[in-house]
């Protein structure tokens, strides 16, 4: 595993760090990339104090030309990229009847615009290659509508479920698998920050399970996704939601 590479985006905290944690505790080389690009310095630092096999970048999501100077940035650092985790993902919640069109677009593009210039971008390199790995983190609330998080936010996960098999499709035969992974609520400081403590209850009674998720499983199954010997796992959707939506 040691020569190894990934980019995992929205890496400064949450998911997107235990997810560069676990990539670099199984050999791994990260760039974590994140707007916020001092938390992500400190996590780099904190992984490889002399920046051999973690480091920073700056990366907006949205923007197409972030994903290209990314790729060039691994590319001349480390001279090749084995997996991209499309982890980056926000939202507000407004009410479906109240959302305007600002609020609708902001978070389609961070949530879905990003997986598509994700996947073309990594995908190109990947095929041109003939070999890559790409893991979209989508949502439960893009299976079941969500409760917590927003109609465009459920909308943009539906979306990227989506955007997922269209891409498994078209790189399949070049040695590229696109998954999705889609996780329900996750124990972790958005789910507190963002939802009053008596309605967090609430909802982890309604969980099956009786627990949020664990982030470091959604990791280890995104580590597993990534993997050579994953070649026949593709275009799927991998759920981990405590039994809150089967199917
Ligand atoms: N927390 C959960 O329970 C849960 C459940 C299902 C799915 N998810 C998904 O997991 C992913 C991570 O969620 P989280 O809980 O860690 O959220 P978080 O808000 O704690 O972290 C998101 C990270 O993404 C970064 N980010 C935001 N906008 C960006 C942009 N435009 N460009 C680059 N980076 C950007 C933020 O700076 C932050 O570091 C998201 O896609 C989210 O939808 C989370």
């Amino acid at each position: 595993m040691s020569n190894r590479i990934s980019l995992v985006t929205g890496a400064a905290r949450g998911l997107g760090a235990v997810v560069a944690r676990t990539f670099h505790e199984a050999g791994y080389k990260v760039a974590l990339a994140d707007i916020a690009l001092e938390p992500a310095h400190a996590l780099a630092r904190e992984l490889s104090a002399d920046g051999s096999s973690a480091c920073a970048i700056r990366l907006d999501v949205t923007r197409k030309e972030d994903f290209e100077a990314a790729r060039d940035t691994v590319l001349e650092r480390w001279g090749a990229l084995d997996a991209l985790i499309n982890n980056a993902g926000a939202s507000k919640v407004v009410s479906v009847m109240d959302i305007t069109a600002e609020q609708f677009d902001q978070v389609i593009n961070v949530n879905l615009r990003s997986v598509l210039f994700g996947c073309q971008v990594f995908g190109q390199y990947f095929a041109q290659r003939g070999m890559g790995r790409i893991v979209n983190i989508a949502s439960l609330a893009g299976q079941n509508g969500g409760s917590a998080t927003g109609a465009h936010y459920a909308a943009a996960k539906g979306g990227v479920l989506t955007l997922t098999k269209v891409f498994a499709r078209d790189l399949a035969a070049r040695g590229v698998t696109v998954n999705a992974i889609s996780p329900g609520p996750l124990d972790l400081p958005i789910v507190h920050e963002s939802v009053p403590a008596d309605k967090l209850e609430k909802v982890i009674e309604g969980i099956p399970v009786g627990r949020l998720g664990a982030a470091s499983y959604i990791a280890d199954v995104a580590v597993m996704l990534a993997s050579g010997d994953a070649y026949f796992a593709n275009g799927a959707c991998w759920d981990v939601n405590g039994g809150l939506y089967m199917r």
